[in-house]
């Protein structure tokens, strides 16, 4: 197995990219989270057209031909390589549910073009990834965490998507409670209202900066550092279950939050409660007492991805 720091074309090119959390509360649009669960792409040049091959989230729904996200992304980062493949297959091995707030779009996204660096023969150039992905996606959130890995907070300057990756306090984890049911995120995206009272942007301000705290260095502090006020409670319409079991999560002292556009629930905190500056039994970072998933919703024990996408070029054989 070769690095793609060789800079020369290669025969395979494989790429993992992990699922993401974005929002995460009060960072509405800026931050993101990677977690250890992954899509898997193999590409392997060849002939003139596109074979997809899909298995997994998504198999018999996703299209097969260019319109395939994965497709058009590969296709986009060709282009502003300068880079030409006439044909190529795709292996997607997807194991990131689609529209549930886990950055299935992100990760098929930041996957393609990934993978067009490795077709192309050059290292990827992660600063430039969240650029073309941002203008893809249209919000730069998910697309910063799927592409650095760990904590990331994205803004845009002018119209580029810009990102810092900053690490997170030993330990962290989440829960994800993903229901059966999806909610896109255009749709959820249409429930927001134009115009926000002062006290709940202020409110929310105040708590994205407690959270990047809480996030690197005081998990004691996840559970007040997660509220939001800007956009949760405007999306119950679209999402009633997921908001009832956010506020009974937090009921029992739980920092539980809409995953980015929802409907997926996910906990933040340590899995054995101990605070990161004592080591003493810190009941909000805890994830004792996180309950099974509900009736109709399915439960992931998930690690914080401490690098974001990863690309192999290989020999094939
Ligand atoms: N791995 C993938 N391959 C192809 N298309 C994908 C993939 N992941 C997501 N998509 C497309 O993106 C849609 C989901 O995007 P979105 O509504 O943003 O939800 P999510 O929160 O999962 O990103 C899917 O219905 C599909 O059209
Ligand atoms: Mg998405």
């Amino acid at each position: 197995m070769e690095t793609t720091d060789d800079r020369r074309p290669c025969d395979q090119v494989r790429v993992r990219v992990p699922a993401t959390s974005a929002n995460l509360g009060p960072g509405f649009d800026a931050f993101g989270l990677a977690l250890t669960l992954y899509d898997d792409l193999i590409v392997t040049p060849g002939g003139s057209g596109v074979t997809v091959e899909v298995t997994g989230c998504g198999e018999g729904e996703v299209p097969l031909d260019e319109s395939h996200l994965v497709v058009r992304s590969i296709h986009r980062g060709l282009e502003a390589l300068g880079a030409t493949v006439p044909g190529f297959t795709l292996r997607c091995e997807n194991r990131i549910p689609h529209g549930r707030g886990l950055g299935s779009s992100s990760a098929a996204i930041v996957g393609g073009l990934a993978a067009a660096y490795g077709l192309a023969g050059e290292p990827v150039d992660r600063e430039r990834l969240v650029v073309l992905a941002n203008e893809i996606e249209g919000h730069p959130d998910n697309v910063a965490a799927a592409a650095l890995g760990g904590f990331t907070i994205a803004w845009t300057e002018g119209e580029s998507g810009r990102a810092i990756r900053l690490g997170t306090v030993d330990g962290l984890a989440a829960v994800a409670y993903v229901p059966d049911n999806r909610v896109l995120t255009k749709e959820a995206r249409g429930l927001l209202p134009g115009v926000v009272p002062h006290g709940d942007a202020a409110a929310n301000s105040g708590k994205a900066a407690l959270l990047v705290a809480a996030l690197t260095e005081r998990p004691e502090l996840l559970l007040t550092a997660t509220e939001d006020r800007l956009h949760q409670e405007y999306r119950e319409p679209a999402m009633p279950e997921s908001l009832a079991l956010v506020h009974k999560l937090r009921g029992t002292g739980l920092p539980a939050i809409v995953s980015g556009a929802g409907p997926t629930v996910v906990v933040l905190g340590r899995p054995d409660g101990t605070s990161a500056r004592s080591g003493k039994t810190a009941g909000q970072s805890s994830f004792r007492g996180a309950p099974p998933a509900p009736d109709g919703w399915t439960r992931y024990d998930l690690g914080i991805d401490p690098v974001g996408v990863q690309v192999w070029s290989m020999e094939a054989g």
